[in-house]
């Protein structure tokens, strides 16, 4: 599965760079074609295994779905579009009926958007008028969105801020991200200095708890560089929120539907939210985000919040035919992610030992990530390092996506294959093994 750079790929990417803005793209020349299961495949028919799940979106495979593919097709031959937020249709409000099936008891209700950013852009406005106050809280590291309000909340790049400014209220304080602990601490002997951080200085200098509406939170950070917290931070940041009135919003964009083990990734930590928002995998690769609000918390006047797609009738049916897999599948879903997650965690720790370029590996569930870093001891974050190593294993059919400062995602289907799934590591792994070949004789 050697990649061929075809003229077709470059003249492609040379006519994006003339009429598309810059946006994020990394390192690879992918021009997608179309999938297939495990695999996805480029407008020259180069073959990939898929282990990024187009930004955690797939997570059960490019297409895998069949039923979500034919319900969308027939909903769009029905009508696409029937103006939800302002007229009634019974399939989103059936959907809405399923969702709330996988939630805890006592939600709720939902509003339908079209995006993660979106989502949390309601939860905001949703905390603000139930609490009536005016601050949100949120984390170094994370990412919320890009929009106004969310990228108020987001800090995980300068880059993702800068010229922005100035933002509605939001304070920031440090996550629980032992490998750089912000503290200089190690876990567990640090008693949680992040924790106690958050009591004595944000809201003992910066803000009363009493003005902020809601602490967001990624139950695992995404972008931020895949980050797990112990248990005792999420069960401690949960419980300065309750202490001081402040809502509790769980960011399960990309690391909730399964992603994360679990279809809910705070319920790995024991501890419910007052607001919960998804996107990414909940449409089935069609654009959905959906915000889950406690029921106990009541509803918004009339206009306070609304938009024009919300409930589109065609992502609505494929969302609900995923659902309906992932109902009949549950318990298969989740021990796949535990299982392979704990295999590739094991291979990664195999590549830990014997790479000095590996400097963490770490995740929860199929939410899983490695730091490259020039060497263990100074543990200096090495972009170069991942970068090489995105580029070597793409050029060897395995495509992947980087994240944080000098992080990869390994994010494949959570169905895939185990034999693709191996084959995928072993790709990595050779890639690995050259990256760090190349820069350890560079030294020398
Ligand atoms: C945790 C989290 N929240 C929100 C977002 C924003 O989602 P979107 O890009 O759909 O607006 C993302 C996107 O990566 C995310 O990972």
């Amino acid at each position: 599965m050697k990649f061929i750079y075809t003229d077709k790929i470059k003249r492609i990417i040379a006519r994006d760079s003339k009429v598309i803005m810059t946006t994020t793209r990394g390192d690879v020349p992918f021009v997608a074609s179309h999938g297939d299961g495990d695999f996805v495949y480029d407008v020259s028919g180069n073959k990939f295994i898929d282990f990024s799940s187009f930004i955690s979106v797939y997570n059960f495979g490019v297409n895998a779905s069949k039923q979500a593919r034919d319900a969308a097709k027939r909903q769009m031959d029905k009508l696409s579009h029937a103006a939800f937020t302002d007229y009634y249709a019974e399939e989103p409000v059936t959907f809405a009926e399923n969702v709330l099936k996988m939630f805890p008891d006592g939600f709720g209700r939902i509003f339908f958007s079209n995006s993660g950013t979106e989502a949390n852009e309601a939860a905001i406005k949703y905390a603000k008028i139930f609490t009536k106050r005016q601050y949100v809280m949120a984390f170094y590291g994370a990412f919320h969105g890009r929009t106004m309000g969310s990228l108020s909340l987001t800090a995980s790049k300068v880059a993702h801020r800068e010229h922005f400014g100035p933002f509605s209220a939001a304070v920031h304080t440090p996550y629980a991200y032992c490998y750089r602990c912000p503290f200089g601490k190690e876990y567990p002997s640090c008693g949680m200095a992040c924790v106690d951080y958050i009591k004595k200085y944000t809201l003992g200098r910066e803000v009363s708890g009493k003005e902020v509406a809601a602490m967001f939170v990624e139950p695992v950070q995404g972008e931020g560089g895949y980050i797990v917290p112990p248990k005792e931070f999420i069960l401690g940041i949960k419980e300065i929120a309750q202490d001081n009135g402040m809502l509790f919003v769980s960011d399960e964009v990309q690391a909730g539907y399964f992603r994360a083990g679990k279809f809910l990734a705070l319920d790995n930590f024991g501890v419910k939210a007052d607001i919960y928002t998804m996107a990414k995998a909940v449409g089935a690769g069609l654009p959905m985000g959906i915000t889950v609000v406690r029921k106990s918390l009541g509803d918004v006047p009339e206009g306070a919040h609304s938009n024009t797609f919300g409930g589109n009738l065609v992502a609505v049916a494929a969302a609900d035919a995923q659902l309906k897999y992932v109902m009949k599948n549950k318990a298969s879903i989740e021990d796949q992610a535990r299982r392979k997650g704990r295999y590739m965690l094991a291979r990664l720790e195999e590549m830990k030992e014997k790479y000095e370029i590996v400097g963490d590996v770490r995740g929860l569930g199929m939410m899983i990530a490695i730091e490259f870093v020039k060497d263990k001891k100074s543990k200096d974050p090495s972009p170069k390092g991942r970068d090489d190593v995105t580029v070597e294993a793409f050029n060897n059919g395995l495509l992947m996506l980087p994240t944080g400062f000098s992080s990869l995602r390994i994010i494949p289907p959570i169905t895939i294959n185990q034999k693709n799934l191996e084959e995928g590591m072993d790709i990595l792994e050779d890639a690995i093994k050259k990256v760090n070949f190349g820069m350890q004789k560079q030294k020398s």
